[in-house]
């Protein structure tokens, strides 16, 4: 028997969406691209390298959903699009995966609550990637059994180097209109690991942050990394992109540093940087039996029992790759697969998502504002709105 190919239909045919496709195409993922409904699909490109047609370009989100039936519909659009477009795709019913984060603003995320409360949706798949991760899995892993003991306190980070933090400057990332915020596109992957290793909810969150590096005053900054090669403009900004990094109209931080207290009483602290020459993403995970460190960057996990004085733990998985995700996009891939041909539940859920979004957005309320944001009034309005 010819294995099944899967109909597919994208909004919004950016650079995410594309590689996950290649993903999809590395894993042997048959499927067929319908088209996709996007004015300026800056994914084409990545799909011409693997030959992978894209289908046709339709003239709106609703036709192309009104041409299904579709076995996925990808939602990879700028961040303040993803609420209408999902409403759109849950009325036509297919199945959906959609990137994070789910959605643009803590308004946005209660109606999405009350509408998954009210409303019957087809099934839905978030793309937070880093669940997908072997080395998450085993972090994941390690403190569901208890190795690490009561979890006290975690030191994080994700540093970009300046080339990525260029692109954000000149992507529509740089617009609060458009992403949200730095924290809120780049690490609500991390803030939803965080809530998952800590088992509880943000109770206070404290935040500084600014813009001192991507600004016209520093324009004058060297254009050339030090072998000559061009710096800050290496990658296709896209949809509404900005000329230039240091001249751009950016409104979000470039670097913010965060810290958290949870519910049951862990701490955080979170340092971002998105210029720096030594790429780190890690997690520092102190707990009362062991403490753990997870270097996301290089894929390397190191453990040793709080009292014992022999060597650490040591564990490196394979697949590290430029892109960081070190292989987590065909892992995601497999998930996904698994999920829509076997019903094996994906391993994260839209509440996961907009949980971990309203963490990020009391982090940046609270750097806006300078002040300590008691989480607990937000929480309500969230649970009311799910219903809880
Ligand atoms: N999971 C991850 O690791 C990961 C990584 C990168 C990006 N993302 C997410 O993926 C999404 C897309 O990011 P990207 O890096 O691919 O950005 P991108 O700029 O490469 O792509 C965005 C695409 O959306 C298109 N678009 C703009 N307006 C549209 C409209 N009205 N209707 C349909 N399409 C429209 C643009 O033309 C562009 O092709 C974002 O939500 C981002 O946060 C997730």
């Amino acid at each position: 028997m010819t294995e099944r190919k899967f109909r597919i239909g994208v909004i919004g045919l950016g650079q995410r969406v594309a590689h996950v496709l290649l993903a999809m195409d590395d894993i042997g993922w048959k499927y067929t691209l319908a088209g996709y409904a996007d004015p300026s699909p800056v994914g084409l490109p990545i799909l011409k390298e693997r030959d992978i047609a894209p289908g046709k370009s339709y003239d709106d989100v609703a036709a192309l959903l009104r041409d299904g039936p579709f076995d996925l519909v990808m939602i990879g659009s700028p961040n303040h699009l993803h609420y209408e477009q999902l409403l759109a795709a849950f009325d036509a019913g297919y199945p959906i995966f959609a990137e994070k984060p789910i959605v643009r603003t803590e308004e946005e995320t209660f109606a999405l609550a009350r509408h998954l409360r009210d409303k019957k949706i087809p099934p839905l798949f978030m793309g937070l990637v880093m669940r997908s991760m072997s080395i998450v899995r085993e972090v994941i892993s390690r403190v569901d059994s208890g190795a690490l003991g009561e979890i006290i306190s975690m030191d994080t980070t994700e540093h970009l180097h300046p080339e990525h933090g260029g692109y954000l400057a000149r992507n529509w990332r740089r617009k609060q209109e458009w992403g949200g915020s730095f924290l809120l596109d780049k690490v609500c992957h991390d803030f939803d690991i965080f809530g998952r290793i800590v088992g509880a909810r943000a109770k206070h969150v404290a935040s500084f942050g600014g813009k001192r590096i991507f600004k016209a005053d520093r324009a004058k900054t060297p254009r050339k990394y030090d072998d000559g090669s061009d710096a800050y403009v290496l990658r296709d900004a896209g949809w509404s992109a900005a000329n230039d990094a240091f001249h751009s109209d950016m409104d979000v931080t470039d670097h913010q540093t965060a810290i958290v207290e949870y519910d049951n009483g862990v701490q955080l602290s979170f340092h971002s940087n998105s210029h720096v020459s030594l790429l780190e993403r890690r997690w520092y995970i102190a707990g009362t039996e062991a403490t753990l460190i997870a270097d996301l960057v290089r894929n390397k996990m190191l453990m040793r029992g709080a009292l014992s004085k022999g060597k650490p733990e040591r564990r490196e998985w394979a697949g590290v790759t430029t892109d960081l995700h070190n292989g987590a996009d065909q892992e995601m891939a497999r998930d996904l697969l698994a999920t829509l041909k076997d019903g094996v539940p994906f391993p994260v859920t839209p509440y996961d998502c907009m949980e971990a979004g309203l963490t990020v957005m009391a982090i940046d309320r609270a750097m806006e504002t300078k002040s300590v944001v008691d989480c607990a009034a937000m929480w309500a309005d969230y649970d009311a709105a799910r219903g809880n």
